[in-house]
């Protein structure tokens, strides 16, 4: 098929546009590069640096005709989006909607949503189903949610995927969602860990390779759907912690810092839908995917 992928040049962007070449299909990429990286987009992908707020989308696919659009190009950082709403929705609210009006133009037969589990807040009951309401707590949370709204009031087929944290080998670092990845860099260079709080809270973290295979099924699925994609698994930062001190014989050195402001104590999905809309299951628990992450981060130091 001929697929576009909107952040391509990202962190989960580039894994899934690399699964989709290796699939045989068809790929274009589009990208402005605000944090994703030119050289992360394969050989074969159609490339185009492109703000997918501006007009320019519009010939992109024009030219490609697109059948399904994974629509992944976002604003991630949470910090940012509090600091500058403005900035989070432009490219999380108008951005997405002109890839929305983009499909409807061209007729695309449907779009992928990469959306995430901020849209839900404070957990009122935990694991999070989909049914859980959603009061997003940060102006990302907001965005994130305002685009699958306005997906679910337009007439274009879709999924809507939402993401716990994912991580795994080409995360940026400093980045809101990438604690594991801070933890396993600061950890290859033998530097001190900072843990926000008591490192008692509680996390759902996702493999990278299961959040591309869950979209490549989402590929097959004809009807509307809005699904968790998620370990179930909850676990805690010492947890994490623990697992570090295995993969590093030198040991590491953590320091305990305040909490922050707005962060959510505990937070754990439900992949029950996933698993009965995409036969979809995670195959890499967290000491696997740490040791992956360790392994590519000491080899190649990013
Ligand atoms: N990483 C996570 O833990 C996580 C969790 C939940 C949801 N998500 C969602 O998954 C998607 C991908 O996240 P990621 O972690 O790979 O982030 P990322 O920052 O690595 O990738 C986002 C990509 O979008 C591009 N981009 C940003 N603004 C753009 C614009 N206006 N026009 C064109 N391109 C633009 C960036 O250059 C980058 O390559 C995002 O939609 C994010 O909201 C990620």
């Amino acid at each position: 098929m001929r697929v576009l992928v909107t952040g391509g040049a990202g962190f989960i962007g580039s894994h899934l546009t690399q699964a989709l070449l290796a699939n045989g299909h068809e790929v274009a990429v589009v990208d402005n590069l605000s944090s994703g990286r030119v050289e992360r987009v394969p050989a074969g992908v159609w490339f185009r640096r492109i703000d997918i707020a501006q007009e320019a989308l519009d010939q992109l696919f024009a030219d490609f005709s697109p059948q399904i659009i994974f629509h992944l190009a976002a604003q991630v950082d949470v910090a940012v989006s509090v600091q500058d709403p403005v900035r989070d929705a432009y490219t999380n609210i108008l951005g997405s909607l002109n890839v929305l009006r983009c499909c409807e133009k061209y007729r695309a037969q449907r779009l992928i949503y990469s959306s995430s589990a901020a849209v839900y807040g404070e957990p009122v009951q935990l694991p999070v189903d989909e049914d859980h309401a959603c009061r997003p707590r940060s102006p990302y949370g907001v965005s994130k949610y305002c685009f699958e709204v306005y997906l679910a009031a337009s007439t274009l087929p879709h999924i809507i995927l939402r993401y716990a944290n994912v991580y795994g080998p080409g995360q940026e670092l400093s980045r809101e969602t990438g604690v594991i990845t801070t933890f396993v860099r600061r950890a290859a260079a033998g530097q001190r860990l900072l843990v926000h709080g008591d490192g008692s809270q509680r996390r759902d973290f996702v493999y990278v390779a299961d959040v591309v295979a869950a979209n490549l099924r989402a590929m097959q699925v004809t009807e509307n759907a809005v699904l968790n994609i998620c370990t179930g698994v909850s676990t805690s930062l010492h947890e994490v912690l623990n697992i570090l001190r295995d993969l590093v014989p030198e040991g590491i050195a953590v320091e305990y810092g305040p909490p922050r402001l707005g962060d959510i104590k505990d937070s754990v999905l439900c992949r029950k839908r996933a698993a009965a809309w995409l036969g979809w299951y995670p195959q890499v628990d967290l000491a696997q995917g740490l040791a992956t992450t360790f392994a590519h981060i000491a080899a190649r130091g990013s």
